[in-house]
């Protein structure tokens, strides 16, 4: 029997090609990333991220009412502080600008679910992820301020805690910290498998966090290495992390995959900054249909085995998968 026309069959028209999709998105997958600035009252357009806005407290209400609109209805949220210093403490500060802003988010929609990134290169005069001892991280000791922001998040209201700074044991020390409170029911999404890469160039313009030496390969994993990524999923998932994180996504779905394929825990793709610049940057020189770009990239982040996108798109994706474009 010849068998070869099958496949074709099943591309003749819109109904049988949509009935066959083999990658399903919904609207409920997106995560969209908000940055407040204390400093701000309405909102900033960021230069860097074209069509994205810095919020003031007084105006993050706004981000939200636009993602209902939109169908989305989950948000990271990320803080620009009035005031650095090397430890970074604005970042577990009673009253820091996360920790207001999911006050104020929580006032506007209680129902809106909040995520936080927590990490200090926002909050240090020197830009990275933790204290230095001399030129170079010390891990163990930033564990315990890592933990305190986390639990000054969860107090704050936040429903998720997000850890990327890429210290090792701080998904342990976070999870303890996170029950000794009384917050035990708040999940850690672990950015496990977060590459030291160019492609956070924007964010960094964005979030005022550009390392004021030196770089991040520190911390941040080698782009040459896939089982590298597997071990630190393995690492986080004995330390009592509840979902899993590749970043970037674009350049990693052969790391999405595999993760996927070995762990059973939910697992989070961060589309990041630079991802969505260059879409941008290449539509706004004619050179590619943004629309049918940013739909095909979500759609192969999610057939590598992602289980939502943590995207500067999750409003248009919404709109998409809503008119059937994709999903
Ligand atoms: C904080 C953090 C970064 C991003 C998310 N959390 C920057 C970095 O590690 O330098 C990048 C997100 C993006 O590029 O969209 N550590």
């Amino acid at each position: 029997m010849e068998l070869v026309n099958r496949p074709r069959r099943l591309r003749s028209g819109e109904a049988v090609r949509r009935l066959c999709r083999e990658t399903r998105l919904s609207p409920d997958s997106l995560i969209y990333p908000i940055f407040v600035d204390e400093c701000l009252t309405g909102t900033r357009p960021i230069e860097s991220l074209p069509g994205q806005y810095h919020y003031g407290l007084d105006s993050v209400h706004q981000a939200v009412a636009a993602c209902r609109d939109a169908g989305v209805g989950s948000c990271i949220l990320f803080g620009l502080p009035k005031h650095k210093d090397a430890r970074g403490s604005s970042a577990w500060a009673k009253d820091g600008v996360v920790q207001e802003a999911i006050r104020a988010i929580k006032a506007a929609d209680p129902d809106f679910y909040v995520i936080t990134d927590v990490c200090l290169c926002e909050y240090t005069d020197h830009g990275h992820c933790g204290l230095l001892k001399g030129e170079t991280v010390d891990n163990d000791p930033t564990l315990e301020l890592l933990a305190r922001t986390a639990v000054s998040h969860a107090r704050a209201g936040a429903d998720m805690v997000a850890p990327s700074d890429m210290m090792d044991g701080r998904v342990a020390a976070i999870r303890e910290a996170l029950d000794d409170a009384g917050f035990a029911n708040t999940p850690i999404l672990s950015y496990s498998a977060k590459y030291a890469s160019a492609f956070y160039g924007p964010f960094r313009s964005a979030a005022g966090s550009a390392p004021a030496f030196g770089d991040r390969r520190g911390y941040q994993m080698d782009p040459h290495n896939a089982r590298e990524a597997l071990k630190e999923c393995a690492l986080d998932v004995e330390e009592g992390a509840d979902l899993l994180m590749v970043k970037p996504a674009l350049s990693y779905l052969d790391v999405i995959r595999q993760v996927r394929d070995n762990f059973d825990l939910p697992l989070c793709a961060y589309s990041v900054s630079g991802e969505y610049a260059m879409i941008k940057a290449a539509a706004a020189a004619g050179l590619v249909d943004e629309y049918r770009i940013m739909c095909e990239s979500a759609l192969s982040v999610f057939r590598a085995g992602a289980d939502m996108l943590i995207t500067y798109y999750a409003k248009e994706l919404a709109q998409a998968i809503r008119k059937g474009d994709i999903g």
